[in-house]
């Protein structure tokens, strides 16, 4: 069913709770999320975006109780991953000849995906803009890798919306569909993990193209994205948000990250942690054990950090799995400017800490000289070395 975005402006997307990962496993769903479609009957008749092919059925079927499919003059398709151009295929199979339009990188990605080069493409680029009629006009902004080559935003005159596909979205399903009817507290939070787990590694793309948007001065009432809550109630402070979060965001946090086999490397941890409250009180200390907390939300919390202690017993000659596959994760996230420190137990060999040094490097963080690797099972009372990691981190 169609909801009302403004004037002859709607919502035709999914709201779909059942969702529990999105990019394959790499992104835990929490509280639903949603796939925005948007249908604007002016003089022309235009959708914006699709759904997640899963869907597909439901939404060519949904769609066509509410408009006669052969009515839409042209698509416009922001980006071509499978999540907003998933539903194409079929609604092409009923409207074959509709036009496309969509930037050069999109025709690529969508052809790849669905091998049909001989849809209607055409190709906008940044300020091109098709008049739908009643006074108003859609006008194209290229978001190149925000988050793919082919990602766009498009501006509706005259209801002053942005159709701001993934950028500003949230995985959060939000059945009240705006911002100001939402849960505050979820709403903000997922939005937040969304950027830190997904848009990071384009920091300054972000805030590039926001100083590039914000100089257009656009009269900007309702920014509608492509997952979650649309920002109607002060739109621009998502947007001032992001600029913050663009800029090597972080707070006065240090999170700690570890695995454990016998809970030597565990006791390390908060014995850090710990240190680190006595060094500097005020300082946030997270510490969080990675095979038992979802490392979407870790990561979110290193996002907010000034540093990360990481630690993990020697195993063999390395650092336990859980870990390891962390870090590759962390590396993907080109997290910069923060420090990081090292911890881990061993019996014999103790390779772990120059490991665990040798990824964060690796990663973009500036890894403190100080570092706790303790033989055998630490005893609180000797126990030495947390204190230098926390007052190198503390600075
Ligand atoms: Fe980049 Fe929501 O897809």
């Amino acid at each position: 069913m169609k909801k009302l975005i403004k004037n002859n402006v709607f919502w035709v997307g999914k709201t779909d709770w059942e969702l529990e990962f999105f990019h394959g496993a790499d992104y835990t769903i929490n509280h639903g999320s949603s796939q925005n479609s948007y249908l604007i009957t002016e003089e022309k008749t235009v959708l914006i975006d699709t759904v997640w092919m899963p869907h597909a059925t439901e939404f060519v079927a949904n769609l066509a109780s509410e408009v006669s499919l052969d009515q839409i003059d042209f698509l416009v398709i922001n980006h071509g991953e499978v999540d907003h151009s998933g539903a194409l295929p079929a609604l092409m199979e009923k409207i074959p000849n509709t036009p496309i339009y969509c930037t050069a990188s999109a025709i690529k990605s969508l052809t790849g995906q669905y091998h049909h080069p001989e849809w209607d493409f055409h190709v906008v680029k940044t300020g091109d803009s098709i008049d739908i009629g009643n006074g108003k006009k859609l006008v194209f902004v290229e978001m190149k890798m925000l988050h793919w080559p082919d990602s766009m935003a498009t501006y509706m005159t005259g209801d002053n919306i942005l159709f701001s596909n993934d950028a500003f979205g949230q995985h959060y399903a939000v059945e009240e569909l705006f911002n100001d009817a939402a849960d505050t507290c979820l709403l903000w939070a997922e939005a937040q993990k969304y950027y830190a787990n997904i848009l990071t590694p384009f920091s300054m793309l972000v805030k590039r193209k926001i100083e590039e948007i914000l100089a257009l001065n656009l009269t900007i009432d309702i920014i509608a994205p492509s997952h979650g809550a649309i920002w109607r109630e002060n739109p621009l402070r998502i947007v001032e948000k992001y600029y913050e979060w663009s800029k090597d965001y972080q707070e006065d946090q240090i999170t700690i990250v570890y695995d454990t086999m016998w809970d030597g490397t565990m006791r390390l941890a908060h014995r850090i942690g710990k240190e680190i409250s006595l060094k500097s009180p005020a300082t946030k200390v997270k510490i969080f054990n990675v095979s038992k907390t979802n490392k979407n939300d870790i990561m979110t919390e290193v996002f907010k950090s000034k540093a990360v202690v990481v630690g993990s017993p020697t195993v063999g000659s390395n650092i336990l799995s859980s870990v390891g596959g962390w870090l590759e994760f962390l590396k993907e996230l080109k997290f910069k400017n923060k420090k990081a420190a090292v911890f881990g137990c061993y019996g014999w060999s103790g390779e772990s800490t120059k490991v665990l040094r040798e990824r964060l490097t690796e990663a973009g963080f500036s890894v403190v000289a100080p570092e706790l690797k303790w033989n055998w099972t630490p005893v609180d009372e000797e126990l030495t070395g947390a204190a230098e990691i926390a007052a190198a981190l503390c600075e």
